[in-house]
């Protein structure tokens, strides 16, 4: 797994930073090889469960103006539900499983992640669950059709915690506009991080948004119960963090 906090992320502001987005994204891609397992995986398994899309000008990126038909890809019309930097999958494929009903989009960058996450999927017989290599935002805004979400799930996303990085963390102004239009009216945004600062911030920045109105009572929402246990929120805990849950409804019109 990268490690974004790590002091060797790239310079936004140096002369020769790459240009090809209009502001630093949330992730660093590392060129961290895949084992053979994995590209075997990779190999076998991506013409079903990997989305093939139209790219920009990065590699992660999604050309404008070709949103993706929903029920070609599933094969069907159902509740559809995004997760936003799924990681090795465990939490996606394990709602997938359990929710044969709605159908589940993985959005990551991660190469050996989404490995991970065809590969659990093929093995526990997974048909409602299909994977996008790309920057979520960009999924968000270009790739998925308006009014199309019922959720959107981002479960311990990157904490950019240096002062530095915070402009990368992926919950700031301007997020609740895409992640908007891609849900539903009544559709959720769920959020859970052990980072106390980004959960303040993304508290902040969800109160301010128009679009949305608090779907709890109080300082934080209950422990979303769809969500399991991952290494990340394990971690959180063994450090002695709190974990923050916040959940957001889409108003209608908004
Ligand atoms: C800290 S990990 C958490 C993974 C998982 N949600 C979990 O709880 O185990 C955050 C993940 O988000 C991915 N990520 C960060 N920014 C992203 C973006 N803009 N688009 C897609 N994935 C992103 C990273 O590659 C990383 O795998």
């Amino acid at each position: 797994m990268p490690h974004p906090d790590a002091d060797d992320v790239p310079d936004d502001d140096a002369p020769d930073a790459p240009r090809f987005r209009d502001k630093p994204v949330s992730f660093v891609r590392r060129s961290g090889r895949m084992s053979d397992g994995q590209e075997r995986a990779w190999a076998a398994l991506s013409p079903h469960y990997l989305l093939d899309v139209e790219r920009a000008a990065a590699v992660t990126s999604i050309r404008p103006g070709d949103p993706v038909d929903l029920t070609a890809v599933y094969g069907r019309s159902a509740p559809l539900v995004v997760e936003i930097g799924s990681g090795q999958g465990h939490a996606i494929v394990h709602a997938a499983g359990a929710t044969p009903e709605a159908d589940f989009l993985a959005v990551e960058v991660f190469r050996a992640g989404l490995a991970r996450t065809m590969l659990d999927a093929d093995r526990a017989g997974i048909d409602n669950l299909r994977l996008v290599e790309a920057n979520a935002p960009e999924v968000l805004e270009h790739l998925l059709p308006a009014a199309s979400v019922d959720e959107i799930w981002i479960f311990f996303p990157d904490p950019w915690h240096k002062n530095k990085h915070t402009k990368r963390r992926l919950v700031a102004p301007g997020f609740p506009a895409v992640a908007a239009r891609a849900l539903k009216p009544g559709g959720r945004l769920r959020l859970a991080t052990d980072w106390e600062d980004y959960a303040l911030q993304m508290r902040e920045v969800m109160t301010a948004a128009t679009e949305f109105a608090p779907g709890f009572e109080g300082a934080w929402a209950p422990r979303f119960e769809g969500r399991i246990m991952t290494a990340f929120e394990r971690k959180g805990l063994a450090k002695g963090r709190d974990i923050r849950d916040l959940v957001y409804v889409r108003r209608d019109g908004a």
